[in-house]
């Protein structure tokens, strides 16, 4: 029996109930591929400042260190909005990600067929499918350069920085270059290089390393029109890649073309085969503990670190059906249509499980 060391962040919100869930599944498809998960449970967030002070103690990301992958639900809630920034939940999960040194954030934009009608775009514009693959740079720019207060015009005033090296734009955009190989060889940079000076060299230092790419079309894109040709012809898009805020707003906006940012699954990747597993949405306290929230994107990030992280293919896929199978019948409230069942996400999971 192959066994691997999983360290696991159930989180604040639906954290718990949506990993939960992926759990179940995970040991269904362990049963089935003949493979066990040691899991290391650990704290991060909110739940963290309640229980150790901090959204991030140390504690945790040993055990995440010392694990092949990390499987998280999400943090964040309003109990913990009034601290400040640097204690917030939020804080601990931009922590684990810089910790970790996973700087390559892959949100995989896919259209899962029977959800086809789910989706607010019309199907006319979806055509055959889409199946985008977001490449976000997660542990530079904005979310960590230089910020403060200070006093503007007499004015009190506040500022983040975006600052992006050579040596960070290249290593994630070698990563994009490498996946769009595998895919359908269509790369799209996405930037603001018409203002900003981290764009110019963003889009600079793209170029260059195309050079070592002859395969794969790059092109470019300002990230105003991009936020609009999601919309207008999302189907035009293989691979995108940009920086750590511009793909957290991009990567949003691509789930609601799947039908609900519910589905979305993401993977953060470093060097070698570690990674950590997270649904791209937040903890959504406000249907927290009803047993409403839907447990997809938390499964299909298992299954991801299943395929990135774990090696086993096979069972990654077979979850992908799985949830592809459940959806033709069943449905938890964000994605319900008439004529579908309406679950929760105990139901939804067990589906699943059972389906494996
Ligand atoms: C995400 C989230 C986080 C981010 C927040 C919760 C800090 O929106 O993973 O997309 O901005 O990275
Ligand atoms: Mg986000």
């Amino acid at each position: 029996m192959r066994e691997y060391k999983i360290a696991v962040i159930r989180g604040d919100g639906i954290g718990p109930e949506i990993v939960d869930e992926a759990l179940k599944v995970l040991n269904a498809a362990g049963k089935r591929f003949g493979f066990e998960l040691n899991l290391d449970f650990c704290l991060l967030g909110g739940c963290a400042i309640d229980e150790a002070g901090v959204p991030l103690p140390q504690s945790t990301v040993d055990t995440c260190k010392k694990a092949k992958s990390v499987l998280l639900g999400a943090v964040g809630g309003s109990k913990w909005e009034s601290l400040p920034g640097n204690l917030r939940p939020e804080a601990g999960l931009l922590g684990i990600r810089s910790a970790l040194g996973l700087y390559a954030n892959l949100r995989p934009a896919r259209i899962f067929e029977p959800l086809k009608s789910a989706s607010p775009i019309k199907e006319s514009v979806i055509g055959r499918g889409l199946d985008i693959m977001v490449v976000r740079e997660l542990t530079g720019g904005i979310y960590f350069g230089e910020r403060g207060r200070l006093i503007k015009n007499g004015s009190p005033a506040a500022y983040d920085t975006e600052c992006y090296s050579v040596d960070e734009i290249r290593r994630i955009a070698r990563v994009a270059f490498e996946l769009a190989k595998k895919r359908h060889s269509r790369l799209c940079s996405v930037d603001k290089a018409n203002v900003l000076e981290s764009s110019r060299l963003w889009r600079e230092t793209v170029i260059e390393m195309s050079r070592d790419y002859p395969n794969v079309e790059l092109s470019h894109m300002y990230v105003d029109n991009c936020a609009m040709q999601l919309v207008r012809n999302p189907a035009q898009f293989d691979v995108i890649v940009t920086s750590n805020i511009f793909g957290d707003i991009l990567s949003d906006e691509a789930s609601m073309i799947s039908g609900s940012i519910g589905m979305l699954a993401s993977a953060s990747l470093g060097e070698g085969s570690f990674g950590l597993y997270e649904p791209i949405h937040g903890s959504a306290p406000d249907i927290a503990g009803k047993g409403i929230s839907n447990p997809l994107a938390t499964i299909l990030s298992a299954a991801m670190m299943l395929r990135f992280s774990l090696g086993e293919p096979e069972a990654a896929q077979a979850i992908e059906a799985a949830v592809n199978t459940t959806l033709e019948r069943l449905r938890t409230p964000d994605i319900w249509e008439p004529g579908f069942e309406k679950v929760g996400t105990d139901k939804m999971g067990d589906a699943v499980s059972k389906m494996i």
